[in-house]
């Protein structure tokens, strides 16, 4: 079976081919097309995004075809990423996808983006099955999810604010090293000495007890304007720049870590799949293959490419939903997510 997935919820335009053979998902072809434009104006810009969108999914959908060495009429499913994201984003890659689905007669299925971002981590590391815990961490999400099967998915926590991707683009825009914020804000840190600044770690304190509504609940933004304050009084931001950084990402990643291994040991699962953009951070995975490790537990990280949006993890996602077709969906459950009941 081959699913041509399209992707283009944000600011990258991809489409991909992922083969299923009986063998298991094989990455036939992924082309990622990452909009620029955005820098200029350290963050994504709708319109531009559509518009730029709309300039390239042709050639990108071609792309992607021709690197798996397929004809259109060889694809036997499109998927494509029905939300949530930038509505005339959304709508670009939807109307191409009904396009192409009615010109071939191919069978159209619409994705959750943030089930799929859980099927990119699958695809790059066989071994990140359920069941797992799912942190997907990204420029517009921040979900910490009990999966107990693909198809099932409970919410335990989310951000009550930014998103932690947001978090470091806006710590990136802050601290004048550019957008997007994160690898710019990561390659800093690694320069800082992490005891010049302690921040805040938000929703964080010892005399929470699973139960409590911010047990795993994420925020973002008092940390965001405590780093403004420390902004704003530095005397040499350029000495304090790495330091800032550093202090910035330490607390995030304390936060992470903590709701994630509350996750695990309360609900008894051996294994944590991560995804999304701020999957790249690699402080990050460190913290959290380091405090898996002491409970006997595996990180499930995808690779770079994989981590940010693509259109790879769109058509994994399509190759579930198709096997899972003869069974009885409840439409209701569909959206936001797919399958999604609160823990
Ligand atoms: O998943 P993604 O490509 O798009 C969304 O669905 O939002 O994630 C993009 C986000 C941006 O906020 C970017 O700053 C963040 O991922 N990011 C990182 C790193 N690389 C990308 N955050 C922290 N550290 C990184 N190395
Ligand atoms: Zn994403």
């Amino acid at each position: 079976m081959n699913v041509l997935g399209i992707e283009t919820s944000c600011d990258e335009t991809s489409a991909a081919v992922v083969a299923d053979d009986g063998a298991g998902a094989r990455v036939a072809s992924c082309v990622i097309l990452s909009q620029d434009v955005h820098r200029v104006y350290q963050g994504v810009v709708p319109e531009l995004a559509s518009r730029a969108h709309l300039v390239a999914i042709g050639p990108v959908v071609s792309r992607a075809l021709a690197d798996a060495g397929l004809a259109l009429e060889a694809v036997d499913l499109v998927a494509v990423t029905e939300g949530p994201g930038l509505i005339g984003a959304l709508l670009v890659g939807v109307s191409y996808a009904k396009g192409l689905s009615l010109a071939a007669g191919t069978p159209l299925v619409g994705i959750h983006h943030l089930e799929a971002h859980l099927f990119g981590t699958a695809l790059d590391d066989p071994a990140a099955v359920p069941p797992f815990i799912g942190l997907i961490v990204s420029g517009g999400h921040s979900l910490l999810l009990d999966v107990p099967a693909w198809g099932d998915y409970r919410l335990l926590g989310a951000t009550r604010d930014d998103a932690v991707g947001e978090a470091f683009d806006k710590v990136g825009t802050l601290l004048g090293l550019g957008y997007p914020g994160g690898p710019v804000v990561e390659r800093a840190a690694r320069a800082g000495d992490p005891a010049r600044f302690r921040f805040p770690r938000p929703m964080l304190h010892a005399r929470q007890q699973p139960g409590d509504d911010d047990y795993f609940d994420l925020s973002m933004s008092g940390l965001k304007t405590a780093v403004i304050h420390a902004v704003k009084a530095s005397a040499d931001l350029d000495a304090d720049r790495p330091h800032l950084a550093r202090g910035f990402q330490d607390a995030v990643l304390d936060v992470l870590v903590a709701k994630t291994t509350r996750a695990l040991d309360l609900l008894g699962r051996t294994r944590v799949v991560l995804g999304g953009g701020v999957a790249c951070n690699r402080a990050l995975r460190e913290a959290l293959a380091a405090a898996l490790a002491t409970r006997g537990a595996t990180l499930h990280a995808p690779s770079p490419r994989l981590s940010t949006d693509n259109a790879a993890m769109i058509a994994r996602a399509g190759l579930f939903r198709a096997a899972e077709a003869g069974r009885p969906v409840d439409a209701s459950a569909r959206l936001p997510f797919p399958g999604l009941a609160a823990a």
